[in-house]
């Protein structure tokens, strides 16, 4: 019996010495120290025996068992050491490396850029956005803006009727309207929006454009603020060096009008081809609102003043990114707007 036990507890510890894996270590646990195991095989048949050998074997059993389980210990730490080891080589992550581009990143459009540079310039001035519908009255787009009914502008070659009453709006002046129809003045707004004509589609015209349109409307409100305004707007817009200069013009909705010019950003003044030798570049049409406007609206012209202006965002976008043809504005080409 002792001799068997000797064989036992060396083949098992030549197995265990021997055991490359988990499993390995555990099939040797099973097999010797297990409920059917070897060693537990030897200890019930030690009814049959003395009770003196009885004893003797139970001992010997009893160290064998703690020999080997302290065996099977020691390598089994071993072994999860270096199957830790392994795994820990194996799921290990670079966080260095640089991530992997599944989908080609896209960026923002140049109209929208410069549109949100326009919008983020008025809104620093205490501007709040406003907003109309691209269908509107005929009413709001032309008559309540003292636009009379013989005005050119509505000649039916610039405008895209839908019925007698509606029409694609042609500008973003229309919003004027519905501002002052609905808000509490004072307010200062932008109202940023498509507007539509019927034009060619050329380097310089689109018959659909996007407009920036700005109303003040105050106790007191004069030339000299519209001016300050536009000064301060252009140059957050185009930067600090430009210089800007007034025009008189004409538009029905505003008494005295004016079109705004800003010193060429390609020349910087000195006269080229994009300013046509001028030194100066035509921006936009602005002017204190005339009072038939304000009337036309509810509101008594004698207490509140008003200045407006309506700003092409195209027209901004192609000058500050030198865009020559705005008919890449629209067509979206991605090869064109991956430059910007
Ligand atoms: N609505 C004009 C246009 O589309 C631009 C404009 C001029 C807007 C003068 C204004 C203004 O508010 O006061 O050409």
């Amino acid at each position: 019996m002792l001799e068997e036990l000797q064989r036992i507890k060396q083949e098992a510890l030549e197995r265990i010495a021997a055991a490359n894996d988990e499993a390995d270590i555990e099939a040797v646990s099973v097999s010797t120290l297990g409920r059917s195991g070897a060693l537990t095989e030897i200890l019930r048949t030690m009814g049959k025996l003395d009770k003196e050998q009885r004893a003797e074997l139970g001992q010997a059993s009893n160290a064998v068992k703690k020999e080997l389980e302290e065996a099977i210990a020691i390598r089994k730490a071993a072994i999860m050491d270096v199957v830790m080891e392994r795994r820990f080589k194996e799921e290990a992550i670079d966080v260095s490396e640089p991530g992997k581009r599944l989908l080609p990143s896209g960026r923002l459009h140049p109209m929208t850029q410069a549109y949100r540079e326009i919008r983020d310039a008025l809104i620093g001035m205490g501007f709040e956005t406003f907003d109309g519908p691209e269908v509107e009255y005929e009413e709001y787009n032309f008559t309540m803006l003292n636009l009379p009914k013989d005005h050119p502008a509505r000649d039916m070659q610039d405008t895209f009727y839908i019925s007698d009453r509606l029409v694609l709006r042609t500008h973003t002046s229309p919003c004027e309207i519905r501002a002052l129809l609905t808000k509490e003045p004072p307010f200062r707004i932008a109202i940023p929006g498509r507007v539509f004509r019927v034009d060619e589609f050329d380097p310089s015209h689109s018959p659909v454009f996007m407009q920036m349109e700005g109303l003040v409307i105050d106790r007191n409100i004069s030339l000299a603020d519209l001016k300050g305004t536009l000064d301060v707007f252009l140059k957050a817009v185009f930067g600090a060096n430009i210089r800007t200069r007034f025009r008189p013009s004409y538009f029905p909705f505003t008494e005295p009008s004016a079109e705004v010019d800003i010193s060429c950003t390609i020349c910087d003044g000195v006269g080229c081809r994009v300013c046509k030798g001028t030194g100066w570049i035509e921006l936009l049409g602005c002017g204190a609102t005339n009072p038939h406007e304000i009337e036309n609206c509810g509101l008594d012209p004698k207490e509140w003043s008003a200045f407006a202006f309506g700003v092409g965002i195209d027209r901004v976008a192609s000058l500050k990114y030198r865009i020559t043809d705005i008919r890449l504005l629209y067509e979206n080409d991605a090869r064109f707007l991956k430059q910007f």
